[in-house]
């Protein structure tokens, strides 16, 4: 079980993180939005959402530099483990509540407002318990790793997450005596990357890729909402019949 489960499970999710990802963005690129829910409750979604996002943004690149990185440029750098163990704590600690709060708050909105709940879907609330299930698990893994402040119970996810990414085999060996709260943890965050592209998390490409998409991709591609009172059908018709009248000298006023 457990080699399935940090041997073949990560595949899997990573798999369909990538090509579900690749799939929504290609076939439905403006489902993520929020039904206007922007309007209700305003000052706790500010506050509750940039918590969130500062905080979670921390920990995604926390992770992905520390989890990533090779050990020997650690190594090459003189960043003892001891050290880098010392900083995933301080700075995953304070992103990890900054992410939490901010989360709860978000949940709260979502799930007490009646008007709110009634715009959310399923996906929309689990993800966000996941979230914060996540959180906490993370969080409570300090208390272990502080246990462990020479680093070496670090450089075991490090080698087994750069294990995977290299497509080597034994990569669950790695971790196969660290505690049930890391594999917990960690399983939870497989899942995560699992439900990605079906949920609202799937908002995180439109950062990430669609600046690049109108950079490089689609020139001159632009979405124009119209503030005008008159229904567009309307307006065309009226441009004809002007046009009809006058010849094209009439514009488009
Ligand atoms: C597959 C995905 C993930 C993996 C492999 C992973 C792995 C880890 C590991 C190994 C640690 C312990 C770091 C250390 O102190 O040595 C950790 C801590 C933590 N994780 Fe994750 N994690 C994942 C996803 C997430 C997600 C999605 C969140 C937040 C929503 C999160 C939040 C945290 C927090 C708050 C901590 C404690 C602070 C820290 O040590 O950085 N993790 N994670």
């Amino acid at each position: 079980m457990h080699d399935f489960l940090f041997g073949i499970y990560p595949y899997i999710a990573l798999a369909v993180l990538l090509i579900g990802s690749v799939a929504r963005y290609e076939r439905d690129p403006f489902t993520w939005k929020t039904s206007s829910s922007q309007l209700l409750r305003r000052r706790q979604l500010m506050i509750g959402s940039t918590l969130f996002h500062v905080g979670v943004l921390v920990i995604f690149f926390g992770h992905l530099v520390g989890l990533l990185t090779p050990i020997a440029l650690f190594d090459a750098l003189g960043i003892s483990h001891g050290a880098k163990q010392l900083l995933a704590v301080i700075a995953g600690g304070v992103a990890g509540i900054m992410a939490l709060v901010g989360g709860a708050m978000l949940l709260h909105r979502r799930w007490m407002d009646p008007r709110i709940r009634k715009t959310s879907s399923f996906a929309d609330i689990a993800i966000l318990v996941l979230l914060l299930a996540q959180l906490i698990l993370g969080l409570g893994t300090i208390f272990i790793s502080l246990q462990h402040l020479d680093g070496h119970e670090m450089t075991k996810f490090m080698t087994w997450a750069q294990m995977i990414f290299t497509f080597r085999s034994g990569a669950a060996d790695q971790i196969a005596d660290v505690a049930l709260l890391f594999k917990m943890h960690l399983f939870l965050g497989l899942t995560i990357f699992l439900v990605f592209p079906f949920t609202r998390l799937a908002h995180v490409l439109s950062g990430f890729f669609a600046p690049l998409r109108y950079l490089f991709l689609r020139p001159g591609y632009q979405l124009v909402r119209s503030r005008r009172r008159r229904p567009l059908d309307e307006r065309r018709a009226a441009f004809d019949r002007r046009q009809a009248v006058a010849g094209p000298k009439a514009g488009g006023k």
